[in-house]
């Protein structure tokens, strides 16, 4: 999905929620109450994932991808009470689901690892909290609602995935399948005209009906394996390209959201002044592209 598709729903699912800049102020406010605590709410993170073997199996890389997790880990809760919640806030929250998809591990999990995290917080604060008590209820309250969008994100960025992933798998298999039919429909033409061939080749003055007889077959056989070969290529004909004149920023732009770039690569766009805005005439896939005028 592309980035700014990812973010209007993030907002929406904001407004679901009634979150507020009041909620963004009152998450970053404790910032600082929760560090010093945030080593501890790692250890506990992978100490639990330690005794469930069907969440530890992911965790292929030893004690060097354990240190790398929790530095990630981190990274996560420092940006949790940032206070940030922009459009690269929902991106890195996205991958988050991705990243899961790819190394296998069931969402359950994240559910009740975010659950654990969850309860960490909530009693980081009951216990440490200086102020008045309506104060440390209507943080809890704006913790629980980001901790639920965050949530909501990582999960909708798994199910994406991996029905992407199972669409891409069934469509394998069922190219698997045909690739298994066409090979064994070819096949018996192909040892016919062998036959045939073998006949035409070995044998001392064949009688002339006897070569009519060879060369028809052969002819009748090329004929059905070029339909088996006309059938395959109208099953796979792949959509033509249509021309359409279009935008060129738009369509960069748009080709950028769809395919991100790792955050260090910054990409600048510069286009001559004296481009006409709309280019005339390039191919446009069937996907489409916005940058149609
Ligand atoms: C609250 C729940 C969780 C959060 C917030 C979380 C967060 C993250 C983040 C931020 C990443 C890096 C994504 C990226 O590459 O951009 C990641 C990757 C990963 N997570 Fe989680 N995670 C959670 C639950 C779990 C659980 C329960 C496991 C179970 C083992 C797990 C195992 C992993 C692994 C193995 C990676 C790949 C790390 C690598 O590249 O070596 N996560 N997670």
């Amino acid at each position: 999905m592309p980035w700014n598709k990812i973010y209007q729903l993030y907002q929406e699912l904001q407004r679901y929620v009634g979150w507020t800049d009041e909620d963004a102020r009152r998450v970053a406010a404790v910032a600082g109450l929760v560090e010093p605590h945030v080593e501890g709410l790692i250890d506990d993170f992978y100490e639990e994932i330690d005794r469930h073997p069907e969440a530890r199996k992911v965790i292929t890389g030893g004690a060097e991808q354990i240190a790398r997790l929790k530095q990630t880990l981190h990274a996560w809760l420092r940006d949790l009470v940032a206070g940030r919640y922009d459009k690269d806030y929902v991106s890195r929250r996205w991958r988050v689901g991705l990243r899961h998809v790819e190394i296998g591990l069931s969402q359950v999990f994240t559910n009740a690892a975010l659950s654990r995290l969850r309860r960490g917080l909530v009693d980081i604060l009951d216990q440490t909290w200086p102020g008045e008590m309506s104060d440390l209820l209507a943080t809890r309250r704006s913790l629980n609602m980001l901790l639920d969008l965050d949530l909501a994100i990582i999960e909708d960025a798994y199910q994406s995935e991996f029905s992407q992933r199972q669409q891409r798998s069934d469509r394998l298999a069922a190219i698997g399948q045909v690739a298994g039919g066409v090979a064994h429909e070819l096949r018996n033409p192909l040892n016919v005209v062998k036959t045939s061939i073998y006949y035409l080749l070995n044998t001392r003055a064949p009688a002339p009906e006897k070569v009519k007889q060879h060369l028809e077959r052969i002819d009748r056989q090329i004929g059905l394996a070029d339909r088996v070969i006309t059938a395959l290529s109208d099953f796979a004909r792949l959509p033509v390209p249509e021309l359409q004149p279009v935008v060129l920023r738009d369509c960069i732009q748009e080709v950028l959201e769809l395919n991100p770039l790792p955050e260090e690569i910054t990409v600048t766009v510069d286009l001559p002044a004296s481009l006409p805005r709309r280019m005339p005439m390039l191919p446009v896939p069937d996907w489409g592209c916005r940058g149609r005028p």
